[in-house]
């Protein structure tokens, strides 16, 4: 039986679900041009819903020069003819909510490319209504405390214009000049922009670099009170006027400033967890999770009840590493990534299976991690089959290579010569199709793809003890075991992580309030016993449990 709207848009539908977030490029050529389309995506529908993906997030698909993958907008409010049309599009939606999967767009309002008739039109002519949509400097000297986006590339935030005869203010790419929020008319077109998508049948947007909307001199234009307004204010259309729909926020700031996104309940009711993510990695690092239960313990009390944060591994950007210090990072460098030329902006341009050198045990520890938190879990496309990336793509576009379907011609992405792909197949051997693909995975129990799925099915079908905001970390001393409570109305989930490259045990009093009988939801190469109120269990090299306990009051009266 297919859900209903109200199924797909009950409140805190984004709790119990599973997000993928995929770029509609690389995912799978319908056509056979070489380029991922829409109708690819709904071909791959049946494949999205067996692995138990709930919501997906397609990367940018409207019209664009295509000079920043798609963030650089020229025209809000069509599809890029590349990926289809505004049917297929349709088509997709309706697959999906068909097989009970939500469809988020992604939301850029700070910038636009320089290509839209918007920014055409106001550098060429000062009196145009589009002027004021942009911010422009005689001198180029203004805001000079806002960060530098892309040190890599850009040298300014301001970069001159000849048929303006002023400077533009841009945050990321040059050719990507920041819109105006002074303006009301743009925030009332940013407005319509979601407006005419949500109208069209998604169910919210991941929301492109939210912090920077609003500059104001003598600060370092990130995260000002404005900003937060306008959001509220977008969430608030939304509230009204096309309920049960969500946003997730991509800000990637300090703990105070990233939880202020979900402000009150008001805002983002997910918001990507970026100071949590380097932890995950650097527990691998120095098997000292206790790194993860500080983060989680600083940033889990800030939430409001109907809102979670939105917990990733990886992405289609640089891993960042913004949020850890200096030694942390020189950690993570020495750890993850000796590769000559994989470092960008501060970050590390690397897939998951490749910074974990292929190990599956490592991918399925910390994709089990993530599934197993409080809040909501975002899968990045090709990371369930260990997929890897190329180095010699510019910038990030390493991962984002063309998803692998089987071992033949192209990874099975798309009929076209391989020289007119949208870009090319990963060769790296351990990595490339002929070792990591769907069709193989599919067919060996026990590959990466089976391991994942079977964790988001049993994520699925114990949905009250998952989706449950409580959360307890275990004081586990010295241990490279990570240990968790959820605690729910009926049960308590109990979860344990060993971050060591060998076996490791570990004691668990367990509280009084549960039955010592516990069920074993998955482990992978652990055993335990209970001897009297204690659980004890040995866990294999990054291995792990779930493991559910009745609670007393829940026990069933014979
Ligand atoms: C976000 C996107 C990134 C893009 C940038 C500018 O950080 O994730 O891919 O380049 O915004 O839009
Ligand atoms: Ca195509």
């Amino acid at each position: 039986m297919s859900p209903t709207e109200s199924d797909l848009r009950a409140p805190d539908w984004f709790r119990t679900v599973v997000f993928y977030e995929l770029p509609v490029r690389s995912f799978y050529d319908s056509n056979g041009d070489g380029i991922g389309d829409l109708a690819g995506v709904t071909e791959k529908l049946d494949y999205l819903r067996d692995l138990g993906v709930g919501a997906i997030w397609l990367l940018p698909f409207y019209v664009s020069p295509w000079k920043d993958d798609g963030y650089d907008i020229s025209d809000h409010y069509r599809v890029d003819p590349r990926f289809g049309t505004m049917d297929d599009l349709a088509a997709l939606v309706e697959g999906a909510h068909a097989r009970g999967i939500r469809v988020l767009g992604d939301l850029v309002t700070n910038h636009i490319s320089d290509q839209h008739p918007w920014f055409q039109e106001a550098r060429k002519d000062r009196s145009s209504p589009y002027r004021s949509w942009f911010l422009w400097s005689d001198t180029g000297k203004e805001f000079s405390r806002a960060r530098l986006m892309f040190p890599d590339y850009e040298h300014s935030n301001w970069t001159w214009d000849d048929a303006a005869g002023q400077y533009y203010f841009h945050r990321f790419f040059a050719w990507q000049p920041d819109l105006n929020y002074d303006t009301p008319a743009v925030h009332a077109e940013m407005l319509n922009f979601a407006r005419f998508w949500l109208a069209r049948g998604l169910d919210g947007f991941r929301c492109d670099a939210v912090p920077y909307l609003y500059k104001r001199e003598g600060t370092k234009c990130q995260s000002l009170p404005e900003v937060h307004q306008f959001f509220q204010t977008l969430r608030a259309m939304m509230d009204a006027e096309f309920p049960g729909t969500a946003l997730v926020a991509e800000a990637n700031q300090s703990v105070p400033e990233t939880v202020a996104y979900f402000d009150q309940g008001k805002e983002f009711q997910m918001v990507l967890h970026f100071p949590a993510m380097p932890n995950f990695f650097l527990s691998i690092g120095d098997q000292n999770p206790k790194r993860v239960l500080d983060v989680l313990r600083a940033t889990l009390p800030g939430v409001p009840g109907d809102c979670g944060w939105a917990y990733f591994l990886r992405n289609h950007d640089e891993l960042s590493l913004e949020q850890v210090s200096d030694e942390e990072r020189a950690l993570f460098f020495r750890e993850f990534d000796s590769t000559p030329g994989a470092r960008i902006h501060n970050g590390i341009r690397r897939r998951l299976a490749p910074l974990l050198k292929g190990d599956d045990s490592s991918i399925v520890l910390l994709t089990a991690l993530i599934l197993g938190l409080p809040g909501s879990p975002y899968l990045y496309y090709g990371d369930e089959i260990g997929m890897g990336d190329r180095l010699d793509l510019t910038d990030r576009d390493g991962v984002r290579t063309p998803m692998q379907w089987s071992s033949g011609p192209n990874g099975g992405f798309s009929t076209a010569p391989p020289e007119e792909l949208t870009r090319p197949i990963v060769t790296d051997a351990p990595f490339a199709p002929a070792a990591r693909n769907v069709a193989d995975e599919d067919r060996q129990p026990g590959s990466l793809l089976w391991r994942v799925r079977t964790l988001l099915r049993i994520r699925a079908s114990h949905a009250a003890v998952f989706g449950s905001e409580r959360f307890e970390g275990i004081e586990l001393g010295d241990s490279p075991v990570l240990g968790f409570w959820r605690p729910s109305a009926e049960y308590r989930l109990l979860g344990l992580y060993n971050f060591a490259p060998e076996p490791a045990t570990v004691t668990v009093p367990l509280p009084p309030t549960v039955w010592a009988s516990p069920v074993e939801l998955l482990r992978t190469g652990s055993s335990s016993t209970v001897v009297g109120h204690d659980y004890m269990a040995r866990l294999d090299r990054r291995g792990f449990s779930w493991t559910l306990f009745l609670t007393r009051r829940a026990r069933p009266v014979p």
